[in-house]
């Protein structure tokens, strides 16, 4: 992260502002990809921005690469530390409420397994599956040089690395410290794009409630949040998501071709939780907080055999082409191994 990231953040238990308490250890970037100024508190002076003007030296936020430091929240004394340039931002367990324990205590569990297995985790999808998936997202993003994304449940960053080089930047939030410090290799290595990477928990994003985002992506994570806090994590997406903005997001499709095969709810390995939806269901979720103005299945291609292949032959454009086709009509329904909608704010 950097001294512009801790200008995002905010207490995951109050949503007060942090500040920089102790910065350890920095480093300078040569050649940053993003220029832009704090707006709300420059870490750099020490000081909120009340008028919207950030001070003169503001300049070198986004040159500073922040590895270890102490944040804090001024407002309830809470220490956050940050390793390896990441942010760890979970809330404190005394502020979680006595209803929400078992879901904290799920999702530990799904924490401590993306932990162990993050640097496999990406050799999981063959390059058709990820060409299907991040093509999807990233022609319904739409993404311009200025958009700032807020990504939920990042992880290792496949769609991270699509995203990065079409975006100014990108707050990337995920459960998972280890995936999260892959994702930090993957980036360092290309060297370019702007992230800012924050452990956190998507039912108490640690952002300052003035930074609301035109686009909003999630990408496989939402159908992991245990049941009882899945309508709380999609309230408090929208409370991030600009008046004009966008929101994607996909989960697995429990379709006519999965409901032999794949149980419908359970428990991967580590006890990871997943729940798998059916369409009408996926809508009628997304649709208690906000408008849903586009739903598909997603991943209609075999992605070994078909799109593989057509890959190999330069034909990449064809199994694009056939899968935006079939993302058109209601066979994607039955096909897609994963859904995928567009969701805007209700009003
Ligand atoms: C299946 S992986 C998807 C990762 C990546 N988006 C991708 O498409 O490959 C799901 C990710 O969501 C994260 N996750 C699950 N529940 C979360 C939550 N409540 N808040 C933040 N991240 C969460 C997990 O740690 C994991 O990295
Ligand atoms: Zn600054
Ligand atoms: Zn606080």
């Amino acid at each position: 992260m950097f001294y512009r990231t801790i200008d995002y953040l905010a207490c995951p238990s109050d949503k007060n502002p942090l500040i920089a308490d102790k910065i350890t250890q920095c480093s300078e970037i040569k050649n940053p990809s993003c220029h832009s100024r704090c707006r709300l508190y420059c870490a750099f002076k020490g000081v909120q921005i009340p008028n919207g003007i950030a001070p003169e030296d503001c300049g070198k936020c986004h040159r500073l690469e922040i590895i270890t430091a102490t944040l804090k929240c001024p407002r309830c004394g809470t220490a956050f530390p940050v390793k390896d340039g990441i942010a760890r931002l979970l809330p404190v367990e005394k502020d979680i409420k006595p209803e929400l324990q078992t879901s904290m205590a799920v999702k530990k569990s799904e924490m401590k397994a993306r932990d162990e297995f993050s640097a496999e985790y990406d050799l999981k999808f063959p390059p058709g599956r990820d060409l299907l998936e991040t093509k999807s997202f990233l022609k319904r993003l739409s993404l311009s040089g200025y958009d700032a994304v807020l990504e939920l449940g990042s992880g290792t960053g496949r769609l991270t690395m699509s995203m990065l080089p079409s975006c100014k930047e990108i707050i990337c939030i995920d459960l998972s410290f280890e995936s999260l410090k892959e994702l930090s290799r993957k980036i360092h290595l290309q060297d370019g794009g702007t992230a800012h990477l924050i452990q956190a928990d998507m039912n108490f994003i640690p952002l300052r409630k003035e930074y609301l985002f035109e686009k909003i992506a999630c990408s496989g994570a939402i159908q992991h949040v245990p049941a009882d806090s899945k309508i709380d994590a999609i309230k408090e997406i929208d409370r991030y998501l600009a008046g004009n903005g966008i929101f994607v997001v996909s989960a697995y499709n429990h379709s006519e071709m999965t409901v032999e095969t794949r149980e419908k709810e359970g428990y991967h390995s580590g006890r990871i939780y997943f729940y798998r939806y059916d369409q009408d269901e996926f809508k009628d979720f997304l649709s208690s907080v906000f408008r849903v103005c586009e739903i598909a299945g997603m991943i209609n291609l075999p992605t070994h055999k078909v799109v593989g292949n057509l890959m190999k032959t330069g034909l990449t454009w064809v199994a694009l082409a056939l899968e935006y086709l079939i993302q058109r009509t209601k066979l994607s329904f039955r096909r897609g191994e994963m859904l995928i909608a567009v969701c805007r704010k209700k009003s």
